[in-house]
């Protein structure tokens, strides 16, 4: 059975499109078969995973907003086992153009529906913001996966964000659970990053993966040869990061989800 996951967090450059290009790229290593859907105008998943604009006939913003089929723009990714539905910047305009269409939440989980029964896992890189392209992910997820910088005002925002799951929950989408927290750009050399650590394990308890994600300078790199870090440089500390969270999140698969808090 398919799940559907959204990589989410309104605050801006926190490692979800890090997360959602590495997260993928090593469940596809460990043989699960992954669709990315990048929900982003930036398009940074979509170069990071290997494509560029040439390679791209039709977009995210076409299915979405064309009723175009989704299959047909479904491309695989250089990474055996890792699919894409890829972005453009076309995209800037969805927010307001589904602001005027009726069932403005369910597109997106109209399009993922016409796919999902095809892999494993669909992850759904989110933009830095609770519009309306989000609340379509948030609608069509089973569960959301929040990234969170390791530094000072990491936990802003974070109430808010669960405020909004908790609304999609009761108004859009009864089985929306949180799939956990990621600690990430942990800098073992700052003191404020340790205490980042404590307070999040201190304050969501569970939901926080064991595996903390390293500040490190193979992750920035590998997007501007657009591959993934394992491919980049498999031996780096930010590669071994990936892989063992890739192996906890599969570990996790078999647990009960956790409540909303
Ligand atoms: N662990 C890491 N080590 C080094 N650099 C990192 C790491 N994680 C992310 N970065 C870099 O930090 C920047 C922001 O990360 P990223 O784009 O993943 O955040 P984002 O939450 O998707 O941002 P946005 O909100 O704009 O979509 C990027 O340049 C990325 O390469
Ligand atoms: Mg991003």
């Amino acid at each position: 059975m398919s799940k559907v996951i959204a990589i989410a967090n309104q605050k801006g450059g926190v490692g979800k499109t890090t997360t959602t290009i590495n997260l993928s790229a090593c469940l596809a290593i460990l043989e699960k078969k992954i669709l990315v859907i990048d929900l982003d105008p930036q398009s940074n998943t979509t170069y990071g995973l290997g494509i560029t604009k040439n390679d791209i006939k039709v977009s995210i913003y076409d299915v979405l907003l064309n009723e175009i089929d989704a299959k047909t723009a479904i491309l695989e990714t250089p990474t055996p086992n890792l699919y894409l539905l890829p972005s453009t910047i076309d995209l800037v305009g969805a927010e307001v153009e589904l602001a005027t269409t009726t069932q403005r939440h369910l597109h997106l989980r109209k399009v993922i529906d016409q796919v999902k029964d095809d892999f494993d896992f669909v992850f759904i890189d989110c933009l830095p913001s609770l519009g309306i392209l989000t609340l379509n992910a948030l609608s069509a997820s089973d569960t959301v996966l929040i990234p969170i910088q390791c530094e000072i005002f990491a936990l802003d925002g974070l109430s808010k964000l669960k405020n909004t799951i908790k609304l999609v929950k009761q108004n859009f989408n009864p089985k929306l659970t949180i799939e956990g927290i990621i600690l990430s750009m942990y800098d073992k050399r700052l003191r404020l990053a340790n205490m980042v650590v404590e307070q999040v394990r201190d304050m969501v308890k569970d939901h926080v993966y064991n595996t903390i994600i390293h500040r490190n300078s193979k992750i920035g790199e590998a997007p501007s040869v657009q591959q993934p870090v394992i491919i980049y440089d498999a031996g780096s500390k930010g590669a071994r990061n990936f892989l063992n969270l890739a192996n906890e999140f599969m570990k996790r698969q078999s647990r009960k989800p956790e409540p909303i808090v």
